[in-house]
């Protein structure tokens, strides 16, 4: 029987019901409060805590169907999507999951009736082959158990006990987290098992690994150690589009109903002039992928998983290059994607505007870049010597013309070619220090910082404390001592130094006793500490050293009323444009601050002015800003907002600016909005594709702003001659006296030509038969070339045409004949003849043409050369 995917979505997740397992809908792909990942990559993430034993569970058998990505960390199928039958960046996950309940038989048994049971799947056992890991034997004695002597052959041990994580049948969530010893099933699309080649080769070459069984027994940390849990728990997972493959009997996930549909579509509504398979697989799977994501509120950026998703759709834009679709057409697809993901399509739906002017937009945005670069990066690649690309290649392209090096790098990679990344670099680096943005990077090694060093802020309420040094690092290792002039980070038990996070930037301060004076540049967040980074400027300090910390006061407050003016533009922009307005990043420091927000169009000035109006309102009320503490549920019943959901964390801080601001924040804020005292939005404008920036200043950078305009505004009245009254009528009427003069000059310029034009028509020579014009062009009449070249060879006959171009650095001659010759004449010939001996280069048709070189000197050949044709056709 074939079963239809949307069918086995159902299948599975029924069977386990009948198993006593709750169904409960997978995460939104998004992970919420877990910085190791950045999309969710598998059924089990939302458990974590649990397997972790930090959360009790609900049900103690679960079972679900989780959206997953995989296109970045520990499981990266980015660059395997295409070119395998089987690889996806996005995929669906089936999953059933116990909780200190069931044993690891009970999950292989359960495995193994579904797969095999006529009732259900129903696959021929002698199909599937099982792998165990080598150090778990009881693992082993089951499956054999299960599958008896028959069978007893399917299954294979794979893994070391060396380093067990790094090898087979050991699976991790990620570089740092739950993780255990794994048995996975593989299903045999081929007849037999050859036994000559190695069961790894035979599994990997002939079957396709379909269900994988994993005992949670470990949590790894971040030096590779694995501290057993204090719970057993079965994690597994079946990827739905390779189940769908099997029961289909089909070779590749890409021929299953769903996929089919999609491509299907693609080869109906564009025109495919290159039908490139691997090209029409990324397209396929990309769709899904980058329409998930924006689904979920993620914009293409260039950063984090806005990154991803710009990544993921140039790539795919790229592909439909090369199946030589000459339009824009990605965007086209959402609705097939849609139809064919019919049964986990919800989010989907609800998004398809959004998600389809998302993609539009980003490609519009790109068709230019890609169709340039690849052109400059196929020119370059034809040129190429030593099989690889010169750094200073791959920087121009990314720097002039905007090609992203990932795409570069894919090209070369697809053809074989090296890259020259070392290069690359030190372009890079030459551009960043000559632009000045090249800060000393003299922060070394926060990684090294043990993440169990904890230290507590208390600075919202205080600038100074007493405190005590708990850790000192510098240059990358851990010091008892620094001494001036070192540079090091140092961790305090408690601070009020507040460390970056929340868009906000670090405090500055010092931290000092008697022996010594600690500036602190900068401060920012680790896991559990507050790390001060900075310059020992006098003496010595010492770890368990008792100190005093003090942030610098008047940066502090400069940095405070940014932040609370930041959470009333937000509430503002909400009020006069509209309440779907979130906040996407910002940034705050002493100077200004910075909101990014989603938004299509430019706003216009009335509004900015209403905005700054409404900003400027709440700051003159002087209302009081209150932080309180409440459960997130509670929060959420207010209306707060937030930039992220939690699930599990309990109390979250509230910030509120009486009834008109109530945000999730952990910054420092203003105690009244009077302090922030004035606010001036100074720029607004597009980042990426539906992001919006507003840049704003308050207090006295708003006014020295001001003030900034005011002497402009001032210096053009001097320059104008005008006063306040009269300044626009006065630039107007200069502009418009302006283009009246460039319209006589356009009007002489024309003169001008024509009787150069003239001049050239008068040095045409009759030899023979034929009109020949030889004429050596400079910058002053080069313009003219192009014209003469149309208009002369169109209305004279029998006329030949030979241009000289020559500069201090490039030499180009165009030959070219009139159409009534072409069955005499040919002017490749012509051309070739004159650039004999010389150096340069070039090629054309019978009717015209043209080359050039770099060596000015081949002017003198080529001048002997047309004399020497001159002469024969005098003689013909
Ligand atoms: N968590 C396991 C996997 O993703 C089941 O393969």
């Amino acid at each position: 029987m074939n079963f239809k995917t949307n069918e086995i979505r159902h299948i599975f997740l029924d069977f386990f019901k009948n198993k006593n397992h709750e169904i409960i809908s997978g995460n939104n792909i998004i992970p919420k409060n877990d910085d190791t990942l950045l999309f969710i990559n598998a059924g089990m993430n939302q458990f974590k805590n649990i397997f972790l034993g930090k959360e009790k569970p609900v049900f103690k058998r679960i079972t679900t169907l989780q959206n997953c990505l995989r296109t970045g960390g520990k499981h990266n199928d980015f660059n395997h999507v295409g070119y395998t039958n089987y690889h996806h960046t996005f995929f669906e996950m089936l999953g059933n999951f116990s909780f200190n309940d069931y044993s690891k038989e009970e999950a292989i048994l359960f495995a193994w009736e579904l797969m095999t049971n006529k009732k259900w799947f129903n696959i021929d056992p002698q199909k599937l082959w099982i792998t165990v890991h080598v150090g778990d034997v009881e693992t082993y004695q089951i499956w054999k158990k299960i599958l008896n002597n028959k069978l007893k052959n399917n299954i294979f041990f794979l893994g070391s006990n060396n380093n067990i994580y790094e090898n087979e049948n050991f699976w991790q969530m990620g570089e740092i987290g739950p993780c255990g010893f794994c048995t996975e099933i593989f299903y045999q699309h081929t007849k037999n098992h050859d036994s000559n080649i190695s069961p790894s080769v035979f599994l990997k070459k002939k079957c396709v690994e379909i269900w994988n069984i994993v005992f949670m027994q470990f949590y790894k940390n971040k030096n590779n150690t694995l501290n057993p849990l204090t719970s057993f728990s079965i994690d597994t997972g079946m990827g739905l589009e390779r189940i769908s493959s099997v029961l289909q009997k089909v070779k590749s996930s890409y021929e299953i109903d769903i996929f089919k549909e999609i491509i299907n579509e693609i080869y109906n509504t564009f025109t495919i002039k290159n039908n490139n398979q691997t090209s029409i697989k990324i397209i396929a799977d990309h769709i899904r992928s980058a329409s998930f994501i924006i689904a979920n509120g993620v914009l293409p950026s260039n950063e984090g998983r806005g990154y991803v998703v710009r990544r993921i759709i140039r790539r795919a834009l790229r592909h439909g290059h090369i199946l030589g679709i000459k339009d824009l057409f990605f965007y086209k697809i959402v609705p097939v994607l849609i139809r064919s993901m019919q049964g986990n399509n919800k989010i989907l739906i609800n998004k398809q505007k959004e998600i389809e002017k998302t993609i539009y937009e980003e490609e519009k945005q790109f068709f230019i870049t890609l169709e340039n670069g690849i052109k400059v990066l196929n020119k370059a690649l034809n040129k190429l010597k030593n099989n690889t690309l010169n750094g200073a290649i791959i920087f121009q392209l990314y720097d002039t013309f905007g090609f992203p090096v990932d795409l570069t790098e894919e090209i070369c990679k697809e053809k074989k070619i090296k890259i020259d990344h070392e290069g690359f670099i030190q372009c890079m680096n030459l551009q960043k220090s000559r632009s000045k943005k090249f800060k000393k990077n003299y922060f070394t090694n926060i990684e090294n910082i043990p993440p169990v060093i904890k230290s507590k802020f208390i600075g919202y309420n205080n600038l100074s404390t007493n405190s005590k040094i708990i850790y000192i690092s510098s240059q990358g290792k851990q010091k008892k001592t620094i001494t001036s002039p070192d540079h090091a980070s140092i961790i305090l038990n408690q601070t009020t130094f507040f460390g970056e996070s929340s868009g906000q930037i670090g405090d500055k301060g010092t931290i000092y006793n008697k022996t010594g004076i600690f500036e602190v540049y900068t401060t920012t967040k680790q896991l559990y500490s507050i790390v001060h980074f900075g310059k020992i400027i006098k003496g010595h300090l010492n770890t368990d050293d008792n100190v005093i910390a003090k942030v610098h006061c008047k940066t502090r407050r400069k940095i405070q009323a940014n932040h609370s003016a930041t959470h009333l533009l937000h509430s503002s922009l909400r009020y006069i444009i509209n309440d779907q307005i979130f906040q996407k990043g910002s940034f705050i420091d002493q100077d200004h601050l910075r909101f990014d927000f989603n938004y299509y169009k430019k706003i216009s000035l009335k509004k900015i002015f209403n905005i700054e109006k409404l900003v400027n309102k709440y700051i003159q009320k002087n209302i009081l800003v209150e932080e309180t503490f409440m459960e997130l549920k509670q929060a959420k019943k207010l209306g707060v907002l937030s930039l992220f959901e939690s699930k599990y964390s309990n109390q979250v801080r509230v910030l509120s600016i009486g009834s008109y601001s109530k945000e999730l924040c952990g910054g420092t804020h203003v105690l009244r909005t009077g302090e922030i005292g004035y606010f001036k939005i100074i720029a607004e404008q597009n980042v990426s594709s539906g992001i919006r920036r507003i840049e704003a200043v308050t207090g006295d950078a708003a006014i020295q702003y001001n003030q900034k305009q005011e002497s402009m505004i001032q210096e053009i009245k001097t320059i104008f001659c005008t006063n306040t009254e009269n300044i626009i009528k006065n630039i107007k009427s200069v502009l418009n006296n302006n283009a009246i003069l460039e319209k006589k000059l356009q009007y002489l310029n024309k003169k001008n030509e024509l009787t150069i034009y003239k001049d050239i028509v008068n040095e045409i020579k009759k030899i023979g038969k034929y009109k020949i014009l030889i004429k050596n062009f400079t910058d002053k009449d080069i313009l003219l070339k192009n014209q003469l070249i149309q208009s002369l060879r169109n209305i004279k006959n029998n006329f030949i045409m030979i241009f000289t171009y020559l500069n201090q650095n490039k030499l180009s001659i165009t030959v070219t004949i009139s159409n009534n010759l072409l069955d005499q004449q040919n002017a490749l010939t012509i051309f070739k003849k004159i650039i004999c001996d010389t150096t340069i280069k070039g090629g054309g048709s019978k009717k015209i043409a043209c080359g050039g070189g770099k060596n000015t000197k081949d002017i003198k050949k080529v001048l002997f050369n047309i004399q020497q044709w001159k002469e024969k056709i005098i003689k013909e």
